[in-house]
């Protein structure tokens, strides 16, 4: 008899090469080939049969006869995971949460697990890393009191699938796709084969039987969740946990939707009883602000559909080293090079000497244009040394000429500055003009058209 072949296998791209190579001919990752099986011969036919799963049917359908009303969606009875989700969970759908470990992952979809089981009807939590009694014991911290949610110590996929259909979930729970493996499938646990072939397979499940189901993926050394294109491609919605060990609060955010807006953000803050929502992420982001104080400007970005507002610091100071130092944290570098070298060439600044240190407070991460505004005036605030008025708020994008642009959605982003107490906003010139209705009252607009107008109208 032959022996079985092996192939080799990128962990990063799932390419598949006959001999080891040291460099990924199909993605040019380094060192990412490991020794696997090739999925057995009935392949095929097996996957015949998966596709039948999916549609439920051979034949097609007419669009208009298709019903939509009679799947609700399931509330997860945490209001900034359903916020994540689109408004809720999809019957049938499978979603990936993917975050560094211990950021809080099985934690939040224990919490959710309980609270389907207490209003929808049986849920199972499937669990490769914890025992039964690990689970249970952090049930009690969060306070899960008797429900129909049903634990299972697993690490194989056909058991898991057995129990789902034994138990007829209205929810099922898989902590961590990297710690199931496939029996039909000779690879090891947490390849770039087995989370592939055990998605597909959780995939056919959920479409099946109209099952959600979550998985929990592990977060790689440079940040991307294990076999990263695999996955992703698969799932319905993929959610990234992220925080940062030295904050209490959390925040999920919304990478790949099927159901709903991509780069929605929800915010958690992790307590002694699990972790609990912050429905108005403003108030935490500006609750320690130093208020009049040189070097701060409140700006507000928009994560989704929600418009946050968050404080930005600059602190410049004279560079003892021949060449300055910049460094960003929260926005990112280049842009702040490049705010920089327009603020020096269009509003006069000298910052050639300068150490330039920018921190977005709280450990947020804002990535939009319409925050170059707030960078500049806190830039500018510490260079001069005179505060951003009090109750001002700022956004706009700046363009190389020195100009200030238009952003998007802006009558949303003064709504929340209002709402937060701001009496002024400092705003590009072509957004100032805002419809009587949707003006908020007692907020002043101003409108501004370059940099050296904006810096004029927020130093004091
Ligand atoms: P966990 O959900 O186990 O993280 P993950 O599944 O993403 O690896 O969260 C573990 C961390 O959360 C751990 O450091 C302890 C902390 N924690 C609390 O602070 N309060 C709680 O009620 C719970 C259950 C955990
Ligand atoms: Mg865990």
């Amino acid at each position: 008899m032959k022996p079985a072949k092996t192939v080799y296998v990128c962990q990063e791209c799932g390419g598949q090469q006959p001999k080891w190579v040291g460099r990924c001919p199909d993605c040019d990752a380094w060192n990412t080939l490991v020794e696997e099986q090739p999925a057995p011969q009935s392949a095929p036919v097996a996957a015949n049969h998966r596709y039948s799963l999916v549609s439920g049917g051979a034949s097609a359908k007419l669009y208009s006869e298709i019903q939509t009303s009679d799947a609700p969606r399931i509330p997860s009875g945490v209001g900034e995971f359903d916020r994540v989700l689109g408004g809720g969970i999809v019957p049938g759908a499978l979603v990936l949460l993917g975050g560094e470990p211990g950021i809080g992952k099985s934690t939040l979809l224990l919490q959710v697990a309980a609270h389907v089981a207490r209003t929808v009807g049986p849920v199972l939590y499937s669990s490769g890393e914890e025992s039964e009694h690990q689970i249970k014991l952090r049930g009690e911290r969060l306070g899960v009191d008797r429900s129909p949610l049903y634990l299972l110590a697993e690490t194989c996929l056909e058991r898991i699938l057995e129990e789902i259909e034994r138990l007829k979930p209205s929810l099922v729970v898989v902590d961590s796709i990297q710690t199931i493996f496939s029996a039909r499938f000779q690879s090891a646990p947490g390849s770039i084969g087995q989370v592939r072939e055990v998605a597909t397979h959780l995939l056919f499940a959920a479409k099946g039987r109209n099952v959600p189901i979550v998985l929990v993926g592990h977060i790689t050394k440079d940040g991307n969740l294990a076999g990263p294109k695999a996955l992703e491609h698969v799932v319905d919605t993929v959610l990234y946990f992220e925080g940062e060990r030295h904050h209490a609060h959390r925040v999920v955010r919304t990478f790949k939707n099927r159901f709903g807006a991509a780069s929605e953000l929800g915010v958690f803050e992790m307590t002694g009883s699990g972790l609990r929502e912050i429905p108005n992420p403003s108030q935490l982001f500006l609750a320690e602000r130093s208020i009049g104080k040189p070097g701060s400007a409140v700006l507000c970005c928009i994560e989704g559909s929600r418009p946050i507002l968050v404080e930005v610091q600059a602190l410049v100071t004279s560079s003892t080293f021949g060449n300055a130092r910049r460094m960003a944290s929260g926005i990112d570098q280049q842009r702040l090079s490049l705010l920089l070298a327009v603020m020096e060439k269009r509003a006069g600044l000298n910052l050639l000497g300068d150490d330039v240190y920018v921190n977005v407070a709280g450990g947020m991460t804002v990535d939009e244009p319409a925050a170059d505004l707030g960078v500049v005036a806190a830039v500018a605030s510490s260079v001069q040394n005179r505060a951003v008025g009090t109750n001002t708020a700022v956004f706009g994008e700046v363009g190389l000429g020195g100009e200030i642009r238009a952003i998007m959605q802006a009558s949303l982003r003064l709504r929340e500055a209002a709402r937060m107490g701001f009496e002024r906003c400092i705003v590009p010139l072509a957004n100032a003009d805002i419809p009587r209705s949707e003006r908020p009252a007692n907020c002043e607009i101003v409108g501004v058209r370059t940099v050296d107008e904006a810096l004029q109208a927020l130093l004091q």
